[in-house]
C-alpha cells in the first residue's frame, strides 16, 4: 500500500480550474465500457495562468486526451495511479476530451460504475466518479451535464441518467442509445446513470405551483407490486417538503432505482436517486412496520436531498453534515409529522445513546464536522448524521418552528446553486432570526458528549427555584481540552399535583429576564447555557417544583441531575412532555440495571425493586398512553447504552442482568402482558397507519417479555401468533420472540421460515439477521457454519450487514471470552477487504472499542486489530479505522 495520506479541513484551497459543461458518453460493452467525457474547462478564481490541472483517477485505462481537438502529446501530461496531470493546460477556456476504458463487471468495490445482477448501476459519492473518468472529483466543481448511453437494446432495455430525456433511439447492431441532459448545476458526486432490465410503476405529483411531475421506481417485473408504499412515501414527501418548507421540486421527472448490492442505504444523485431494495421493496407479507417506517423516511431523505444537499451543495466533505445533518433532520421531522412525534423521538434518542455516543467516546470520535480523514467513506457516520440533525435541532428549539423557518428561507435565498459551508448555514440561522449564538459553533468543531450537571434548590422564603449547571466536554483524540458550548435546555417546572407551572420570570447572570410571551403564561422555557457554570433562578414560584429538564431532549448531552427517585418516579407518572416521561423511566432503568450488574459481578443474588415493576405497571395499564409509546416505555435501554456507562464493559454481566430484568418483569406483569398481547391482537387485513403500528408494537413487545419467561403456555401463544401471523410484523415479532430460548422449538420455527421464505432474499436476510444476534453461546459457530448457506454472498452488503453486522452488535457471542468471535471478525474482514473496502470497513470498527473491555478481551482484540493491520495490500478504508483503533 502506498502511505495513506491524511487530509485536512484547514488546507482547503478553492479550485484551480472551473469545469462548466460536462458532456458524457458511455458506451457499455460486455466486458469493458469506453467512457468519453468532454469538459469545458475555465480557470478558477485563484488560479495562476499555467498551474498544472491536476484529475482523479482510479483503475482507469485511459486511451486519449485532446485538449482543443488536438491529441495531447505524452510529454504533456503524467498519469500515476491516482492522477491524470496536464503540466501546462492553455490560458482562458478551452476543450478537453478524455477517454477511458473501465470494467464494471470485475468492480465489487460498488463505488463508480458496476454490474450488478446484468444490469448497469452507478454511486459516486463519496469519490467515486474518479473510477468513471478522470475529474476533479470534489464537490466544489459544479457543472452542467449530459450523457448519452449506448447499449445492447435487449440487455439493456432501460438506460437513465439525471435531467430530462433529450433523445432516443436505435443504432445498428441491435444497440440503443438514450440522451439525458440535466439542467441543473451539480458536483460530480451526484451524477448517475443506470441501465438494464427493469420496469417501473409511474405516478404523478403536481406541485403546488401546479406543474405535473411523472415519478417511476424502477424495479426487475416480478417486484413492481412491492413498490406502491413508496410511491405513496414519495408523494407525501413532496407534500410535505412543499407544506412544511415551501420546496417544490424543480423537474418534470423524478426516478427512484432499486438495486439488490449497494453499499449504503440510498443516494439522492439529481432526479435518479438510487436505493438498495430493502429501502423500498415491501408488502405486508414480506415486510416489517420497522421496514415500513424505514422506508418511508429514506424515501423522504434522499427526495429532501434536491434542495439540501444538491441544490446547496457541500463545498468540501468536510462538510458532510451540512448536507446530511440537515437531511436526516428533516426527514426525522417528516416521519415525526406523518406517524408520532414522541415515539419517533424516542426512537432517535434511542439511537444516538446506542450508537453515537459510544463512537464519541471511542477512538473514531469526530466532530459533526471532522478536521481530516483518510477515506471520506469512513466518516458517513452516526456522527455525522445523527449528531449532525441533533444540532440542526438545536436550530429550531431555540427559533421555534418559524424561526427556523425563516432561517431556511435565508440559507436558499443566499445559497441556491452554491457549494457552501457549515458557518453559512449557522449564519443564515442567526441573520434570519437577529440571533446570536455564542459559542455554537463549537458543536462542529468539537468531539465528544457534553456532560451538564444539574443541581437544583428552593427557598420558600423568596419563592425562588434555582437550577445550577455546569459542563464537561471530555477528551477525544486530538482534542485533550475542550471549550464551553452553547446548549440550550427546555425546562418545565411540575407542581406537586403534576401540573406545569406558569414560568414568568428568570434571572441569569444578574439579568432578569421575563419568560412569558404577549401575557400568555408559558410552560416551558428554553434555558440558553453556554458557559462553564451557570445558575438560573426562576422567580415566582409558590412550591417546591420538580423541574422537568431537557425536554424533547433538547441538546446531544448526557444529563447528570439531582432528581431522587421519587422525582423520577413521579415524572414518569406526570410529566406533561411525553417524551420526559420516557426519560425519566429510561434513567430509572439505566439505575437499576448498573447497581444490578455491580450485584452481578459481586455475585449476589439479583432482586427486582418492586417499584420499579410498579412504575412499569402503572403505564402498562394506562388507556389514555398512545400504545406506542407504552412498548417504548416498557422496553429497557440497550446493552450499548449501558454498556457505555460502565467504566469497564461488561458483555456478560449486563447481558445476564437485562435477561433477569425481563424475565421478572414478565412474570410479574405477567396478567398485564397478557392482556395487552391478546386485545390488541387484529384480524383487519394490514395497514400501514400510527394507530395499527402501534397496536402491533404493543402486542408484540409484551409478547417477546412473555415468552422470554419460557414458560409452556407462553411459548404456546407465542407459536400460534407466529402460526396465524398474516403479515411479516407480527410473524417475524413471534419468530424473533421464540427464538430467545434455545431448545427444539426454536430451531423448528427457524427452519420452517426459511422454508418459507426461502424465495426472497430480503427476508432471508431478515432470518440472517435474528440467527446472528441470538444469544447462545458458541453462537460463533452457527454464524461461521451461515457463511457457506447457499443463501449467504459476501458480495452483497445487505446479506453481509444483517449477518455479520448482526453478529458484531450482540455482546455475548461477538464478545465471547475466549475470543472466538474477534477471530472469526478478524477473518472475515481480510476476506471482505478484497471484495469491498467500504463495506470491510463497516465491519472492522466493531473493534474500535476494544479498549472499553476487561484485559483478557482487550489482548485478544488487539491482536486481531493488528493481524489486520499488518496484512498484505489492505485498503486505506480498513486501514484508517485499525490504526485509529490501535493509536
Ligand atoms: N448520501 C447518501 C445519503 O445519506 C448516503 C451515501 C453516501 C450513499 C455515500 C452512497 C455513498 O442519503
Ligand atoms: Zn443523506
Amino acid at each position: 500500500m502506498d502511505f495513506p495520506k491524511e487530509i485536512f479541513l484547514k488546507d482547503y484551497k478553492k479550485p484551480d480550474y472551473l469545469f462548466d459543461t460536462v458532456d458524457l458518453e458511455f458506451q457499455l460493452g460486455s466486458d469493458e465500457t469506453i467512457v468519453t467525457s468532454k469538459i469545458a474547462v475555465s480557470p478558477g478564481n485563484e488560479a495562476g495562468t499555467s498551474s498544472p490541472l491536476v484529475l482523479h483517477g482510479r483503475d482507469l485505462k485511459l486511451l486519449s486526451i485532446k485538449v482543443n481537438g488536438t491529441e495531447l502529446k505524452s510529454d504533456k501530461y503524467t498519469v500515476d495511479p491516482r492522477h491524470l496531470t496536464i503540466l501546462t493546460p492553455p490560458a482562458g477556456v478551452f476543450n478537453l476530451e478524455i477517454v477511458t476504458e473501465i470494467y464494471p463487471q470485475l468492480n465489487t468495490s460498488l463505488e463508480g460504475l458496476y454490474r450488478t445482477t446484468g444490469n448497469f448501476c452507478t454511486q459516486c459519492e463519496a469519490e467515486g466518479f474518479r473510477k468513471i473518468t478522470y475529474f476533479q472529483d470534489r464537490p466544489d466543481v459544479m457543472a452542467k451535464y449530459t450523457c448519452r448511453i449506448e447499449g445492447d437494446k435487449t440487455l439493456y432495455p432501460v438506460l437513465l441518467s439525471n435531467g430530462n430525456l433529450i433523445k432516443q433511439g436505435d443504432l445498428e447492431g441491435g444497440k440503443h442509445y438514450a440522451l439525458w441532459e440535466d439542467p441543473f448545476k451539480k458536483p460530480c458526486y451526484l451524477f448517475a446513470l443506470v441501465a438494464g432490465q427493469y420496469e417501473c410503476r409511474e405516478g404523478s405529483f403536481v406541485t403546488c405551483s401546479g406543474r405535473k411531475v411523472t415519478l417511476r421506481i424502477w424495479t426487475p417485473a416480478e417486484d413492481l407490486p412491492k413498490t406502491s408504499h413508496a410511491m405513496y412515501s414519495l408523494k407525501e414527501a413532496m407534500k410535505w417538503d412543499e407544506e412544511v418548507f415551501g420546496l417544490e421540486y424543480d423537474l418534470d421527472l423524478f426516478n427512484i432505482v432499486v438495486t439488490p448490492d449497494f453499499n449504503m442505504g440510498a443516494m439522492e444523485n439529481k432526479s435518479l436517486n438510487v436505493f438498495q431494495s430493502r429501502l423500498v421493496l415491501a408488502s405486508p407479507e414480506t415486510a416489517t412496520d420497522g421496514d415500513y417506517a424505514a422506508i418511508l423516511g429514506v424515501i423522504g431523505h434522499e427526495y429532501f436531498h434536491n434542495w439540501t444537499g444538491n441544490r446547496v451543495t457541500c463545498r468540501d466533505w468536510f462538510q458532510l453534515t451540512l448536507k446530511e445533518g440537515l437531511t436526516v433532520f428533516r426527514d426525522q421531522e417528516f416521519s415525526s409529522d406523518l406517524g408520532c412525534r414522541t415515539v419517533k423521538r424516542i426512537a432517535d434518542v434511542s439511537k444516538l445513546r446506542s450508537y453515537q455516543f459510544p463512537q464519541d467516546a471511542g477512538p473514531m470520535a469526530h466532530p459533526i464536522r471532522p478536521h481530516s480523514y483518510i477515506k471520506m467513506d469512513n466518516f458517513y457516520t452516526v456522527t455525522v448524521y445523527e449528531k449532525g440533525a441533533e444540532v440542526v435541532r438545536m436550530y429550531k428549539t431555540l427559533f421555534g418552528a418559524s424561526g427556523f423557518r425563516k432561517g431556511m428561507d435565508l440559507y436558499f435565498q443566499r445559497h441556491d446553486g452554491q457549494a457552501v459551508t457549515c458557518e453559512d448555514f449557522y449564519s443564515a440561522m442567526c441573520d434570519a432570526n437577529n440571533a446570536q449564538l455564542p459559542n455554537f459553533l463549537q458543536w462542529y468543531s468539537q468531539a465528544g458528549t457534553p456532560t451538564v450537571k444539574v443541581t437544583s434548590a428552593y427557598d420558600a422564603s423568596s419563592q425562588t427555584f434555582s437550577l445550577k449547571f455546569s459542563q464537561e466536554v471530555p477528551p477525544t483524540p486530538g482534542q485533550p481540552m475542550k471549550e464551553p458550548m452553547f446548549i440550550p435546555v427546555a425546562v418545565g417546572l411540575v407542581d406537586s399535583t403534576g401540573k406545569d407551572m406558569p414560568l414568568t420570570s428568570i434571572y441569569s447572570d444578574g439579568i432578569l429576564r421575563t419568560v412569558s410571551n404577549d401575557g400568555q403564561p408559558i410552560f416551558t422555557t428554553v434555558l440558553q447555557f453556554n458557559k462553564k457554570e451557570e445558575e438560573f433562578i426562576f422567580n415566582n414560584v409558590p412550591e417546591r417544583p420538580v423541574p422537568s429538564l431537557l425536554r424533547g431532549y433538547s441538546a446531544p448531552i448526557r444529563l447528570d441531575s439531582d432528581l431522587t427517585e421519587s422525582d423520577l418516579y413521579f415524572l414518569l407518572a406526570n410529566d406533561s412532555d411525553e417524551f420526559n416521561r420516557w426519560e425519566a423511566g429510561q434513567v430509572l432503568a439505566r439505575k437499576l440495571m448498573l447497581s444490578l450488574v455491580a450485584d452481578f459481578q459481586q455475585q449476589k443474588t439479583l432482586a427486582l425493586n418492586p417499584k420499579f415493576v410498579d412504575g412499569l405497571r402503572a403505564i402498562l395499564r394506562s388507556t389514555s398512553l398512545d400504545k406506542e409509546f407504552i412498548a417504548k416505555a416498557i422496553t429497557l435501554p440497550g446493552q450499548g447504552e449501558i454498556m457505555d456507562m460502565m467504566a469497564v464493559a461488561d458483555p456478560d454481566a449486563v447481558h445476564a442482568v437485562r435477561t433477569f430484568i425481563k424475565k421478572e418483569l414478565a412474570s410479574q406483569l405477567k396478567d398485564d402482558l397478557l392482556a395487552a398481547a391478546t386485545s390488541n391482537r387484529s384480524s383487519e387485513a394490514y395497514a400501514f397507519n400510527h394507530d395499527n403500528v402501534a397496536r402491533r408494537a404493543l402486542k408484540n413487545t409484551c409478547l417477546a417479555y412473555l415468552t422470554s419467561m419460557n414458560e409452556p403456555d407462553v411459548t404456546e401463544l407465542a407459536l400460534k401468533e407466529y402460526n396465524s401471523a398474516t403479515n411479516m410484523t407480527d410473524q417475524f415479532a413471534a419468530l424473533a420472540a421464540l427464538s430467545q430460548n434455545p431448545g427444539q422449538v426454536r430451531d423448528d420455527a427457524l427452519l420452517d421460515f426459511y422454508n418459507k421464505w426461502k424465495h426472497d432474499y430480503l427476508v432471508v436476510s431478515k432470518w440472517f439477521a435474528l440467527q446472528a444476534t441470538l444469544d447462545i453461546p458458541g453462537n460463533v459457530a452457527n454464524v461461521r457454519k451461515l457463511l457457506s448457506h447457499p443463501a449467504f454472498d459476501m458480495r452483497n452488503p445487505n446479506k453481509v450487514y444483517s449477518l455479520i453486522g448482526g453478529f458484531c452488535g450482540s455482546p455475548v457471542s461477538f464478545h465471547a471470552k475466549d475470543g472466538s468471535g474477534y477471530k472469526f471478525l478478524g477473518e472475515v474482514v481480510l476476506q471482505l477487504d478484497k471484495i469491498n473496502p467500504q463495506v470491510a470497513s463497516r465491519m472492522v470498527s466493531a473493534f474500535s472499542r476494544w479498549r472499553r473491555y476487561d484485559e483478557t478481551r482487550q489482548a485478544l482484540a488487539k491482536a486481531q486489530l493488528e493481524m489486520i493491520i499488518s496484512a498484505n495490500g489492505l485498503s486505506e478504508n480498513v486501514y484508517e479505522i485499525a490504526s485509529k483503533s490501535l493509536a
